[in-house]
C-alpha cells in the first residue's frame, strides 16, 4: 500500500516538472517471479536483479545479485557445490540464503538453536512460498522437527532495495532455545578483488569511513552494547575491482534495522565466496521460544548500484525518505531549529530561555528546543534523571509560559528527554532500585552517573510511556529530542527466570519501539530526534520511528565536514541535524568564521546551537541572511540527490558537495578550502547530475566564483567546463545555488 503511494507520488513529481526521467527508475514495478521448471526465484526492481533457487537438496541457494538482466535470461536449475575436500563438505561450500547450523556447516549460520534433549542440529528445507505484490514469503522447515522459518523479502520497486527478515516458529511440543538468529545472509560470487567499506568511530568522533580488502576469514562489525553504538554503524558496502570510485563500479550495500546489540559478519570462505550475515548479536544472546511461539528478526536491507558508492548512497537516501522515516513517502523538510545545550548547559530557566527564543526567532528559526536541565533536581549530570516533573525553581509556573512565548514568536516548541535512564540520586531510583539492568548482588557500573532502566520490564515500559504521555498531553510540545547517554553494563533481569533473562536483548528494543510507535499514534504531529550522546543510535530501525538524528556531539564545523561525509554514505542529509555553534569550538579550540560554520551546517538539516546572547549585530545579520538562503535550497539539500564531489578525508586540502533536486531544476554547491598550501588556486569543480540541456542561473550564497564566470550557462557547461571558485586562505567556504531558468519555457 505504502509502496504504491510512493510510486504514484514520484511519477507526479516527475510529470509536474515536465521531465522525462530521473536518475531513479520510479515507474517500474517490482517483478517477483518463480520459475517452476528451474525452481528459481527472480526479483527485478530498480536497476537490479536478484535470484536464488531451491537446489537439488531442497535448500535455498543464491544464484545472482547485480545489474538488471534481460527479462528473457533464464537461470538453470540450482545445484549444490561438491565437497571441496573431506574437510569442506558440500554444506559448507554451497552458499545458502538462510543456513541453519547443522550438517557440516563451518561458515556463519543464519540460525543456531538448541533443543532440551541436547540436539543442536538444524537443516532447513524449502516447503512453500507465496508472492503478494512486492513481497515474497518462503517457508522453510527442519528436516525432522517442527521448527519452521518464514523468510520475508520485501522489495522496493523504485530503488531495488530488498528488506529481508525471518520469523522463527516453534511448532514442536518443547521449548527451543535460539542461540543465534540473523535476518539474512547476502552472498556474492567468488572473487579476490572485493573491498569492504564500513563506518567506525567513538563519541564525538563518529562516522569515519574505513576501507579494507576482503581477505580470507571474517570481519565482524558489531555492537555488544545494548544499543546501536558509536563504534560501528550497522551499514556496509562492498565494491569490486582494483579501482572502484565514487561514481563507477559495482557496489553491494546493506543496512540493518535494529537499535539493540547487532552483528554483521563479512566472510570470505574457503572457496573465496563472500557471505554477509546480519541480525541479533549472538554475543550473550539466548532466546527461549516456548511451543507455539515465534521470534521475528530485525530487517536487513540490501541493495546494488552499478554506478559506484555515490549512487549506492543516493539509493539509500531515497529509500530512507520514501520508505523508512515516519513521514515517508513525503517527509516535510526539517525546520530550522535552535537548541539551548551549548549556550546554557543545565542552567536553564524561564527568563533565560525566553531571551534566547526571542533572538532565535529574529534570525528565522522555526523550532525552539530546550535541552537538558529543566526537570527534577537536575543541576548537573549527577541527579534528576527519572524524575520527570518540571523543576519548580527554574520554571515556577511550569513550561506553559515558555511554550506560549515560543509560539507567540512564530516557532514551535521542542523538549529534551532521556527516558531510558535514571540517576541513583533520584526519587525514581530510591523507590525502584530493582528497575535498572543489574545482576543481583553485583556492582552497578555507572556511566555519566547514570544507570539504564530495564525497558524490557512491563512496569518500566509503562512508567516511561506514562510520563511521556503526561508531558505531551499537558504541554504543546511538537518535538522531542530523545537522548540516550550510555551503554549497558551488567545486563541482568533478576525478576525473570535465569533462562529468560537474555531475552532482554530483544524485549528492551521492542519495547522502545512500541513506546515510540504509540506516542506517534496518539500525537500524530509530534516529531522526534534520535540522539545518543551524538550518533550512538542511528540505524534504519530507529529511523522508522524518528524524524531526524543527531550525528555527533562534535560541532566543530571543520571536523563536521568529515563526520557529515561519512554519515551520508549510509544516511540521508534529510535526517542529519547540523548546528551552527560558537567559535572557538569547545571541541578543539578551533576558530572559524560564522559564515564558514553556517555553510558546513547547511549541507544537512540546519540548526543553531550558539549562545545568541553573545552575538554582535553583524552576526545576527549574517545568520538571518544565511538562514533565508538555506530555506530557498533546503528541499534540494535534504531531499535531493547528493554528489560527494571531493572528499574531506585523507588530509584533502579541499572538499566539495553538490545536491541536485530530483527534478533537476535546482542544484546547490558547497565548497570548502581547509588550508591553502603553496598558493595553488582552488581546483575547478565539475558538477554532476544536472540536466545538460537546461540553462542554470547561478546565485552566490556565500563568496564568489572566479572573475568572468558566467551567471547563466547550460548544465553541460557546469558539468563539462566546470566551476571556478574564488577561495584562498584557511577555513574558507563558498556556496552557490543553480536554478533552472529554462524550466518555465521548455521541456527537456
Ligand atoms: C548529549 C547530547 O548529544 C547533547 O546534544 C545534549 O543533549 C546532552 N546530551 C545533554 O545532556
Amino acid at each position: 500500500m505504502k509502496l504504491q503511494t510512493v510510486v504514484l507520488n514520484v511519477v507526479a513529481v516527475v510529470a509536474s516538472a515536465g521531465m522525462c526521467t530521473t536518475s531513479l527508475t520510479a515507474q517500474k514495478p517490482a517483478d517477483i517471479h518463480f520459475d517452476a521448471a528451474s525452481k528459481v526465484f527472480r526479483i527485478d526492481a530498480g536497476d537490479m536483479t536478484y535470484a536464488f533457487g531451491v537446489n537439488n537438496v531442497d535448500e535455498l541457494q543464491p544464484v545472482y545479485w547485480g545489474q538488471q538482466l534481460s527479462r528473457t535470461d533464464k537461470f538453470p536449475p540450482t545445484l549444490t557445490k561438491p565437497e571441496a575436500a573431506s574437510f569442506d563438505s558440500s554444506t559448507t561450500t554451497t552458499p545458502n540464503e538462510y543456513a541453519g547450523w547443522g550438517g557440516g556447516l563451518y561458515v556463519e549460520p543464519a540460525l543456531k538453536v538448541s533443543y532440551p534433549d541436547g540436539n543442536r542440529d538444524l537443516v532447513l528445507h524449502y516447503v512453500s512460498h507465496t508472492i503478494k505484490g512486492d513481497e515474497l514469503t518462503i517457508t522453510l522447515k527442519d528436516i525432522e522437527r517442527n521448527l519452521f522459518v518464514e523468510l520475508h523479502y520485501k522489495v522496493d520497486p523504485e530503488t531495488g532495495i530488498i528488506g529481508r527478515s525471518a520469523v522463527i516458529m516453534n511448532k514442536t511440543s518443547a521449548p527451543v532455545t535460539i542461540k543465534e538468529a540473523a535476518a539474512a545472509t547476502w552472498s556474492l560470487p567468488r572473487g579476490t578483488d572485493y573491498s569492504l567499506r564500513y563506518l567506525a568511530g567513538r563519541w564525538a568522533g563518529e562516522w569515519n569511513l574505513e576501507k579494507q580488502a576482503i581477505r580470507p576469514g571474517e570481519t565482524v562489525l558489531e555492537s555488544k552494547r545494548g544499543s546501536t553504538g558509536h563504534q560501528n554503524n550497522p551499514w556496509f558496502a562492498i565494491e569490486r575491482g582494483e579501482h572502484p570510485d565514487e561514481e563507477s563500479g559495482d557496489v553491494w550495500f546493506g543496512a540493518l534495522a535494529w537499535s539493540g546489540s547487532w552483528r554483521i559478519t563479512v566472510e570470505q570462505d574457503q572457496l573465496q565466496q563472500i557471505r554477509v550475515t546480519g541480525g541479533f548479536n549472538p554475543f550473550d544472546f539466548s532466546y527461549k521460544l516456548l511451543p507455539g511461539k515465534e521470534l521475528a528478526t530485525p530487517v536487513f536491507y540490501g541493495g546494488y548500484s552499478h554506478h559506484g558508492v555515490g549512487e549506492a548512497s543516493r539509493l539509500l537516501h531515497r529509500f530512507e525518505l520514501t520508505k523508512i522515516v515516519p513521514q515517508a513517502p513525503d517527509p516535510r523538510p526539517r525546520p530550522v531549529l535552535y537548541n539551548s545545550w551549548e549556550a546554557t548547559g543545565f542552567d536553564v530557566n524561564q527568563a533565560g530561555q525566553e531571551a534566547l527564543a526571542e533572538k532565535a526567532a529574529s534570525i528565522g528559526v522555526e523550532r525552539f528546543v530546550m535541552d537538558d536541565g529543566w526537570f527534577g533536581q537536575r543541576k548537573n549530570d549527577h541527579a534528576g534523571l527519572g524524575d520527570w516533573y518540571v523543576n519548580p525553581q527554574k520554571f515556577p509556573n511550569g513550561l506553559k509560559p515558555l511554550i506560549d512565548k515560543v509560539h507567540s514568536l512564530g516557532m514551535d516548541f521542542g523538549l529534551w528527554v532521556e527516558p531510558e535512564m535514571v540517576n541513583p540520586d533520584s526519587d525514581l531510583y530510591r523507590k525502584h532500585p530493582d528497575w535498572v539492568l543489574n545482576f543481583t548482588g553485583r556492582p552497578r557500573t555507572e556511566g555519566r552517573n547514570q544507570l539504564v532502566l530495564n525497558l524490557a520490564r512491563k512496569d518500566v515500559r509503562d512508567y516511561v510511556y506514562g510520563f511521556l504521555d503526561n508531558l505531551l498531553s499537558h504541554n504543546q510540545i511538537s518535538f522531542l529530542k530523545w537522548d540516550y547517554n550510555r551503554n549497558w553494563s551488567e545486563p541482568g533481569w533478576p525478576a525473570v527466570a535465569p533462562d529468560e533473562q537474555q531475552a532482554v536483548y530483544v524485549d528492551y528494543t521492542r519495547n522502545l519501539y512500541s513506546i515510540l510507535r504509540e506516542l506517534r499514534a496518539k500525537y500524530p504531529h509530534l516529531e522526534i530526534e534520535s540522539c545518543s550522546g551524538g550518533g550512538g543510535r542511528v540505524d534504519l530501525g530507529i529511523l522508522g520511528l524518528t524524524d531526524e538524528v543527531w550525528p555527533s556531539d562534535n560541532t566543530d564545523p571543520f571536523d563536521r565536514l568529515r563526520i557529515q561525509d561519512g554519515f551520508t554514505y549510509a544516511y540521508s542529509p534529510g535526517v542529519m541535524m547540523a548546528w551552527v555553534t560558537d567559535s572557538p569550538s569547545w571541541m578543539n579550540n578551533r576558530s572559524t568564521s560564522l559564515e564558514y560554520r553556517f555553510l558546513s551546517s547547511m549541507q544537512g538539516s540546519l540548526g543553531v546551537g550558539a549562545n545568541l546572547n553573545k552575538w554582535t549585530p553583524e552576526e545576527f545579520e549574517t545568520a538571518k541572511r544565511l538562514i533565508t538562503a538555506y530555506k530557498q535550497v533546503r528541499e534540494t539539500v535534504q531531499h535531493g540527490s547528493l554528489y560527494r564531489l571531493v572528499s574531506p578525508r585523507d588530509g584533502s586540502e579541499i572538499s566539495v558537495t553538490e545536491s541536485v533536486a530530483l527534478n533537476k531544476n535546482q542544484a546547490v554547491l558547497f565548497t570548502f578550502l581547509h588550508s591553502s598550501q603553496m598558493g595553488y588556486p582552488f581546483p575547478r569543480v565539475y558538477m554532476r547530475g544536472l540536466d545538460p540541456k537546461a540553462d542554470y542561473r547561478v546565485t552566490s550564497i556565500a563568496a564568489s566564483m572566479a572573475k568572468g564566470s558566467p551567471t547563466v550557462a547550460s548544465g553541460s557547461y557546469w558539468m563539462g567546463h566546470g566551476v571556478d571558485v574564488n577561495l584562498r586562505g584557511d577555513f574558507q567556504a563558498a556556496a552557490f545555488r543553480f536554478d533552472d531558468v529554462s524550466a518555465a519555457n521548455s521541456s527537456h
